[in-house]
């Protein structure tokens, strides 16, 4: 049977009065619609319908690199309402319906996939995930027959006092479909109730008159299936996935010895052995290499970092590759790259388009964009180096600047192999400066320099005898000499 998945995700969110849409907050630094439609994808629909109404335009924006279909419920009438606009958009004929809510971010992929087996195997046509959570306020209530069987959902604002206390499982909202029967009774729905909207739940009821069999899919983790109304209960999920996270590294053999202090999202990679100190936060497709130190303090986002590396101290890493026995400490770094054993602050400000080579350094206070610093170069100190090519064995000093920007256009500097750049030297670029050259300390390069040169541009130094008593100027020590 072919299987195929509605996210339902077009409703307000009031209750988290937010100015953000509520499937739109991040649990992880991952949007909540991102879990569902992630989970969906994972239990082997291969394009999942979102149907989207408020926001519609923001939520859509973050979906954007995932294969889904987007479905608008124009007036939001209910979350029955939001499938019968899917069903009728998308027109499926037959085969495994699979339904969730966009704001269930922690149920698991084998969940889904189970509920769908259940249809799959014929045993009914439709099944529902239900649980038993510590208070079941807000949830819909699943009414049991005698028998044990499910009879009806009632939500939460339609029961009686006596129901809200007899009936304590409650409907998860994940539902799977046999197509064929659900396009049956669909339009039967209707809207008499407390809330006036038109309930998906009340599906069960009218299988269950039909003569169909519908059945529950009980999960004993309740966690699994938190549904996310309130910034409570999303802190809740926060606690809930970290924990989650964490506990799964620390079975594969990963280091996390404050655990509660670490946030690792749910796309990173994080290879054994490696080391997670407190205020570590891994996020987006992050992956760490073996036996590699992060943190205290690093945040790292869409960053690929390998073996045996230390990434230390403050450190903020976005889109950044790092191979094997690099060495980031107290570094911001944006779209850059270091090959092995190269090395970075403390420190060090790396700008788009930075290409540390193999054993280069970017040292204390130093800037780089849109530079390669060749293989065993180095510029230690207190630099701005831009849209420079550099090569192997360079040493650049302290407080040297390639003037890059004149003020209309950016011009590129060349600097050759075994170089030693005086400290303090202003390249004026566009300016290339040939193999084994050496500069002057704080000279101004405006002109090429031929290899193996001196390249000296400063004024000659005089001295003028005698000055201090001339001047006037009063010596304040005793001691002092010359009077
Ligand atoms: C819903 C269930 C409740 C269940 C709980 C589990 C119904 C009527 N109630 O309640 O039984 O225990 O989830 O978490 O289904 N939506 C639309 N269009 C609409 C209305 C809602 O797409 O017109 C979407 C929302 O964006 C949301 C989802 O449906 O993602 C559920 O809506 P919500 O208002 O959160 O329902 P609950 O009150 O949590
Ligand atoms: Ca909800």
């Amino acid at each position: 049977m072919q299987k195929f998945g509605v996210i339902l995700a077009a409703g307000e969110g009031t209750r988290m009065k937010s100015t953000l849409p509520k499937v739109c907050h991040p649990l992880l630094s991952k949007p909540l619609i991102l879990w569902a439609v992630d989970a969906v994808i994972e239990a082997g629909v291969s394009k999942p319908s979102v149907v989207l109404g408020a926001h519609a335009d923001i939520v859509q924006k973050t979906l954007e690199d995932r294969p889904v279909d987007i479905v608008l419920q124009h007036e939001r009438k209910g979350t029955g309402h939001a499938l019968q606009v899917a069903l009728k958009e998308r027109a499926f004929k037959e085969g495994v319906l699979l339904v969730m809510y966009g704001d269930t971010p922690l149920v698991q992929a084998q969940t889904l996939a189970s509920l769908a087996n259940i249809i799959e195997r014929g045993e009914a046509k439709g099944a529902v995930v239900t649980f038993s959570p510590d208070t079941a306020d807000g949830y819909g209530r699943v009414i049991l027959a005698e028998d044990g069987k499910i009879q009806a959902i009632v939500e939460d604002k339609d029961c009686s006092e006596q129901e809200r206390k007899q009936y304590t499982i409650c409907n998860a909202g994940i539902y799977a479909f046999d197509i064929q029967t659900l396009l049956s009774y669909i339009d039967k729905l209707d809207n008499n109730n407390a809330a006036g909207e038109f309930y998906i739940t009340d599906i069960v009821s009218l299988f269950k008159a039909g003569g169909e069999r519908f059945v529950a899919h009980h999960v004993a983790c309740a966690e699994e299936v938190l549904g996310i109304n309130s910034q409570a209960q999303l802190a809740d999920a926060w606690r809930i996935a970290q924990a989650r996270i964490n506990n799964h590294l620390m079975a594969a053999g990963v280091t996390i010895p404050a655990p509660e202090l670490v946030w690792v999202g749910p796309d990173v990679q994080v290879s054994p052995g490696a080391f997670l100190l407190p205020m570590t936060f891994l996020f987006g497709k992050t992956c760490v290499g073996e036996n590699t130190t992060i943190g205290p303090n690093a945040e790292l986002i869409d960053s690929t970092i390998g073996a045996d590396c230390f990434v230390s101290h403050n450190t903020r890493l976005t889109r950044v590759v790092a191979k094997d026995r690099c060495s980031i400490d107290e570094t911001v770094a944006l779209d850059a790259t270091l090959e092995c054993e190269a090395s970075a602050g403390p420190r060090a400000y790396l700008r788009p388009g930075t290409h540390l080579l193999s054993h280069a350094k970017a040292g204390t206070h130093v800037e780089l964009k849109n530079t390669t610093v060749g293989e065993h170069s180095a510029v230690p100190h207190l630099s701005y180096i831009g849209d420079t090519e550099m090569g192997a064995y360079t040493n650049i000093g302290a407080g040297s600047i390639t003037c890059n920007y004149n003020g209309r256009e950016k011009n590129k500097t060349r600097i050759g192999d075994d170089c030693f750049i005086g400290s303090n030297t202003m390249m004026v670029a566009p300016v290339e400066i040939g193999d084994g050259v050496v500069t002057g300390a704080g000279s101004v390069i405006t002109e090429n320099v031929p290899d193996a040169a001196l390249g000296l541009g400063r004024a000659r130094q005089t001295n003028k005898l005698g000055y201090r008593k001339k001047s006037g100027l009063p010596y304040k020590s005793k001691q002092a000499k010359h009077r």
